[in-house]
């Protein structure tokens, strides 16, 4: 059943059965479909991926599902943010044609915890946010290939800035041979750096101002790189100084890695492409970022990074 819901009239589904159908249909009208999944909150990150979706795709799909499987820590899912009209509203302005926003029994007939079939990456998926959070791309990789499944072929839209899920989840669609080609979209970040993420809002004001320095740790990493430090624990011990002058700051993990597998990287003599990661629990909120060391730095961060935190 697809029902235009709210002020904006966006068309909003809330079965599988009528997403599928609603995109098998709109392909059989000769149209190309997007989809970008979502956990709701949308900010100006995901209205880029939108904005993409909509100018390579005709008919573009957003789900909107806070996926508990995802979530090891039930306070975290608890206080992830939810903001339905709004999302809708703002959707349907990015040029979204429908939203699909299944109820939890949805997604999982039997409840998220007794799913007997599930998806997971190894290696990948177990490495840095894997390691951190115990089952977090099991719970990632199972949503996604389920929203794969009822997609359809389509494009799906997904952000570098959870620069490891869009590992998983292209390395996911490639092993089981899904009909999506996995679209890696641009880092939408603050005028001080801080990338955009719905978790942001759950900071007071003095810890968003403390956030930004995990761009400004990345800025360091790519600094003593440029500078021409080549072995990676150097130019991850400059990450970690950095993070560490900030007392609101609690690092978790600051790594130069090969971005193809993202596995620590040995030497940069070896040759890349490698991508600086740094994850940490500011306040309330565990944030993460990276950085492709290898492209122009985005303008946000070029700004630079103070004297003492360059190590000089
Ligand atoms: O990035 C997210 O918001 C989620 O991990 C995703 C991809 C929608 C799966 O629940």
């Amino acid at each position: 059943m697809v029902a235009p819901k709210g002020a904006c009239g966006l068309p909003v589904v809330a079965t599988v059965a009528g997403l599928t159908r609603h995109l098998a249909d709109a392909r059989a009208q000769g149209a190309s479909v997007g989809l970008v999944p979502t956990m709701g909150a949308l900010h100006a990150g995901h209205l880029s991926l939108i904005a993409r979706a909509v100018a390579e795709c005709d008919v573009v799909a957003v789900s909107i599902f806070v996926n508990p499987l995802q979530f090891g820590d039930a306070d975290d899912l608890a206080h992830y943010p939810r903001a339905l009209d709004t999302d809708l509203d703002l959707a349907a302005t990015a040029g979204a044609t429908v939203a699909f926003v299944p109820a939890v029994e949805e997604m999982y007939p039997d409840g998220p915890g007794d799913m007997t079939t599930t998806v997971s990456v190894r290696d990948l998926g177990d490495r840095w946010e894997g390691a951190s959070r115990p089952g977090h791309f099991d719970g990632v990789a199972t949503v996604v290939a389920k929203l794969f499944a009822m997609a359809g072929p389509c494009r799906a839209y997904f952000g570098e800035k959870d620069f490891q899920q869009l590992a998983v989840v292209s390395r996911l669609a490639r092993d089981l041979s899904f009909p999506v080609e996995v679209v890696g979209c641009p880092t939408v970040r603050e005028p001080d750096g801080l990338a955009r993420s719905s978790r942001n809002a759950r900071l007071s004001p003095e810890e968003r101002a403390a956030a930004a320095v995990l761009p400004r740790a990345l800025r360091a990493g790519f600094d003593a790189m440029v500078e021409g430090e080549y072995r990676p624990a150097m130019v991850e011990s400059r990450m970690v100084q950095v993070v560490e002058r900030e007392p609101l700051a609690r690092l978790d993990y600051a790594a130069l890695v090969r971005a193809v597998d993202l596995s620590p990287a040995a030497s940069l003599l070896d040759g890349g492409p490698f991508r600086l990661l740094v994850a940490a629990r500011v306040g309330p909120v565990r944030l993460i970022d990276n950085l492709d060391p290898g492209e122009d730095l985005p303008a946000e961060l070029a700004a630079g990074v103070p004297a003492q935190e360059r190590g000089a």
